[in-house]
């Protein structure tokens, strides 16, 4: 199968996949996590494709030319998803399968701070939210230097993949790999949705 492993690098989901025997793309948009894409590719003796780009737009590949559009937990980083989810329906064959991992949205309602220091779960933010939406100082105090989170809405994400042609197949919850809030509440979603074999063309 040819699988696109959307703002997947690191060397994590890529390798794995291409070890399992699928044609591997990995396309993101930081030239070090496709390193490491690399470097493990290199170490273990695997093929992989890396492609440096923007997820909304996958311009780099042919209409119809994956299987698989695999996409983990990577769009809290993108500030608009309707041209994600659409060009991967554009890349995916019919019948190909997308299969994408995001963030509750409720996580954001809460101060990062409190949550840290005392696992306290202090409600503070109206969602949608962006860092961008704190001050400079709570912000790297929360956030530290990483890039920009968005919190996006579930309309965004799920309705975003139906209104581009998607059919949703799947859907499931975990909770947090290491915050508070996974005593109480999902910190993620996971859907499988499929480009329909009949219907529209494009998204
Ligand atoms: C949390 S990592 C997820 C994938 C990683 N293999 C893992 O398991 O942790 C998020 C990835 O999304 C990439 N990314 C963020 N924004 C992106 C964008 N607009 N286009 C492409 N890649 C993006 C980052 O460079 C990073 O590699």
């Amino acid at each position: 199968m040819a699988v696109l492993c959307l703002a997947s690098g690191g060397g994590q989901q890529g390798p794995v996949l291409a070890a399992a025997g699928a044609v591997v793309t990995v396309f993101d948009n930081s030239p070090r996590q496709l390193g490491r894409d690399e470097e493990v590719a290199a170490r273990e003796g695997l093929a992989i494709r890396t492609v440096l780009g923007d997820m909304r737009d996958l311009s780099a590949f042919p209409d119809a030319s994956f299987d698989v559009v695999f996409n983990p937990v990577s769009n809290v980083f993108c500030p608009d998803l309707a041209p994600v989810w659409q060009e991967s329906f554009r890349v995916l064959r019919p019948g190909g399968v997308l299969m994408a991992g995001f963030m509750n949205p409720d996580i954001f309602i809460f101060d990062v701070a409190a949550l840290d220091d005392r696992g306290e779960l202090v409600v503070r933010h109206r969602i949608p939210f962006t860092t961008l939406d704190l001050p400079d100082a709570a912000r790297l105090r929360s956030y530290g230097t990483g890039p920009v989170e968005y919190s996006h809405s579930l309309t965004e994400q799920i309705g975003g993949q139906l209104a581009a042609g998607f059919t949703l197949t799947h859907l499931v919850e975990a909770p947090h790999h290491a915050d508070a809030t996974a005593r109480y509440m999902p910190g993620y979603f996971a859907t499988r949705a499929i480009r329909p074999v009949r219907g529209p063309q494009v998204g």
